[in-house]
């Protein structure tokens, strides 16, 4: 037997301020399937993963909810752990780049990248929102197209006519964040000197670290030769300051990749037998597999390796590139409900339905992976529950009514016995190099030998019989047998299965070397079923559902309250009344109105409904500068949200409020003579 290998498996981090979902799943699974095959094959495999929690994005949207950024991504952490867990997906550990060993590891390698002369400044002129106090990227500023002169158009390119440009070259620009005209300002920028690596990376991406239809995309980008990469932003921003330079920050994806180094090194500190050096040094004999979308390719591809090269570390063994996800043919609808977010799923959905569909559809391109759902319950209904499970289930009764749940000794078909065997090695081949779909036919075909060979044998005749009883056990337990086998084959993309077929089987956790074993002589357990068909109206309900978190979603950007900006967003999605009539509406009575110190846009409201006294933060400042004129009068309040921890203290509602935003907000209110309290139909 050949050593086992020691590997490290990375995700791309998901960003701490967005909840996962299916196309997010995609990758996850994908990853953590092939490190469950490693695991299974004996070999130290090690998945880590963690939140990108840095950037500016971040920063602003904990400001809108009025909490600190280490709230949000606190709150974000636990949220995404949840779903990761509940998707069976069994990360070594989840960190977050805003770490402690992030810290001390990129500041270590951007020391080493500038004392090895990888480091350039200069100024750079760019857009300052005067009234926010901070540099706009490009996404932040908004104006008029300089090409079609399409209104309310990003900094960087139009929607409408499909220019790209320089945020300077639009007119009339605002900020998007505050509504401010923008002012040009100059700062120094510090840039890693990409074209250092100009040869290594040519090399590198041609040594069969990548896929070649990415080597091809690479290429094209090498061959047009390399820029130096923007590593800096200035304050105000979330994230690591640069060493030695006040209010200058490390972009938020400097840091991001060093975050699988960070959360391997946390994990090292809980797991003494795993050694950082041994799996970074520069001639590390480990292996370092990073999975990630084709959008970020250029982040893992060249400036990733090229990082690591400079600062004296172990490039990756190499980077596998998945496609996206479509569901029904489409990109992702919010209106359609085919935005589907992982927790809406799991409320549904058993996770394993969707890890075999994803199995069964993906291959070792770059090519998306579409879900389309009917396809999807026909599937995982026909090949786990019409095949895999149905063996499983044909065969047990027989043994534990004829024979005390006993398997006999004996082979009664040394042809599948041989064939079942002879697959192995390709099927394990598939799972290396990432062929899933191939695997799952291969296995697939096995199971239909088997259950054409029970079919054929028919022990449910002969158990009608006299003298046949041998000849059933027999037949059955050849039949769980082959089950055990498949099991273990699929052991990496259903371990939930795996484990309550172990239970029924009596067994130890099954590795993949035990396919080369049968089970004699053995006592099973009771048989229960392993799982059950989908019901279609489980995929209409999970649709339903994600048009409802849609409405949600827009209903939260609409209302001011604790939110601070409004949005034109139409509401696109219907609702049911039932939907509606959930939502306990109020008169209430503003008894105090007051500004909250340390927040921009927040005022703190006391409200009476009747027999009790909420107090509700709203975004509703900027249009109510002296808030005092707000008491006594009536307005109308979402008296049945779940209350909000803010920076400030609990929320315990929703004003309810119309306009654009800024000054343009009216607080709505009912005619008089409304009481407080009053429900409002
Ligand atoms: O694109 C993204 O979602 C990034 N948060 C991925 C980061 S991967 C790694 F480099 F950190
Ligand atoms: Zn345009």
């Amino acid at each position: 037997m050949s050593e086992p290998r020691q590997i490290l498996v990375t995700s791309a981090l998901p960003y701490a301020n967005g909840s996962i979902h299916l196309g997010h799943m995609l990758e996850y699974i994908q990853t953590d399937m092939w490190v469950r095959f490693q695991k299974l094959r004996g070999n130290q495999c090690i998945y880590v993963c963690a939140d990108d929690a840095h950037g500016s994005a971040i920063m602003l949207r904990a400001e809108k909810e009025g909490i600190t950024p280490e709230q949000l991504i606190a709150n974000v952490q636990a949220e995404h752990s949840g779903d990761f867990a509940d998707f069976l997906v069994d990360f070594d550990n989840f960190h977050s780049t805003h770490s402690e060993e992030n810290r001390e590891l990129s500041g270590l390698i951007y020391t080493r990248l500038r004392e090895a002369g990888h480091i350039a400044t200069r100024s750079v002129t760019q857009y300052f929102d005067p009234e926010k106090g901070m540099f706009l990227a490009d996404r932040f500023i908004k104006g008029t197209c300089p090409k079609c002169a399409a209104e309310d158009q990003y900094g960087d390119n139009c929607e409408k006519c499909g220019a790209t440009y320089a945020p300077t070259e639009l007119k009339n620009p605002k900020s998007a964040i505050s509504g401010a005209t923008p002012v040009l300002r100059d700062s120094q920028h510090f840039f890693f000197k990409l074209p250092d690596f100009q040869a290594m990376l040519q090399q590198w991406t041609r040594s069969g670290t990548l896929q070649e239809a990415v080597a091809n995309k690479l290429a094209e980008w090498l061959d047009s030769g390399l820029q130096e990469w923007d590593i800096s932003r200035d304050a105000p921003y979330f994230g690591f300051e640069i060493p030695g330079e006040p209010g200058k920050y490390f972009y938020v994806w400097l840091d991001a990749p060093i975050g699988y180094m960070a959360s391997f090194k946390n994990l090292c500190a809980r797991r003494p037998e795993l050694d950082f050096d041994a799996f970074w040094k520069e001639d590390s004999t480990a292996e370092l597999y990073h999975f990630i979308g084709k959008d970020i390719v250029n982040f893992h591809a060249l400036f990733w390796p090229a990082m690591l090269e400079g600062a004296g570390f172990r490039k990756p063994t190499a980077v596998n590139v998945h496609g996206y996800l479509t569901v029904n043919g489409a990109k992702m609808s919010k209106s359609r409900g085919t935005f589907i977010k992982a927790r809406t799923y799991l409320d549904h959905l058993q996770p394993e339905y969707l890890r075999y569909y994803y199995a069964a559809k993906l291959g070792r391109g770059v090519d998306d992976l579409d879900l389309n759902l009917e396809d999807f319950v026909q599937k995982v209904n026909s090949d786990l529950v019409g095949k895999v499970v149905n063996i499983a289930s044909r065969c047990a009764g027989f043994i534990h009514k004829g024979n005390e749940g006993v398997m006999v000794a004996g082979d009664a078909a040394p042809e599948l016995t041989e064939a079942f065997l002879a697959a192995a090695p390709s099927i394990a081949e598939a799972y290396e190099s990432r062929d899933f779909a191939r695997a799952m036919r291969e296995i697939m075909a096995l199971a239909d030998r088997a259950n054409a060979w029970i079919a054929e044998k028919a022990p449910w005749s002969l158990a009608k019989q006299e003298g046949k009883q041998d000849e059933v056990q027999a037949i059955c337990a050849q039949g769980v047998n082959l089950f055990r086998q498949l099991v273990i084959f699929l052991k990496p993309v259903l371990p939930l299965l795996a484990a309550d077929a172990e239970a029924f089987l009596n067994v130890a956790p099954l590795t993949w070397n035990d396919h080369q074993s049968r089970l004699e002589n053995h006592r099973l357990n009771a048989f229960k079923a392993l799982m059950s068909r989908i019901e279609p109206a489980k995929v209409e309900a999970m649709v339903a559902a994600s048009k409802e978190d849609l409405l949600a979603a827009a209903g939260q950007a609409q209302a001011p309250a604790g939110n601070g900006e409004l949005t034109k967003e139409p509401l696109s999605a219907e609702i049911e009344f039932d939907t509606f009539a959930a939502v306990d509406l109020r008169v209430a009575l503003i008894v105090k109105a007051e500004a909250v110190a340390g927040a921009d846009k927040l005022l703190q409201l006391t409200l009476d409904i009747g027999d009790e006294r909420r107090n509700v933060f709203s975004g509703i400042k900027s249009a109510y500068p002296d808030p005092s004129k707000l008491e006594g009068r009536l307005t109308m309040m979402v008296a049945n949200l779940k209350p909000r921890k803010m920076r400030f203290g609990v929320s315990e509602g929703m004003v309810m409020a119309a306009g654009p935003g800024g000054e343009e907000i009216y607080l709505l209110s009912p005619d008089s003579g409304a009481k407080p309290g009053q429900r409002i139909k």
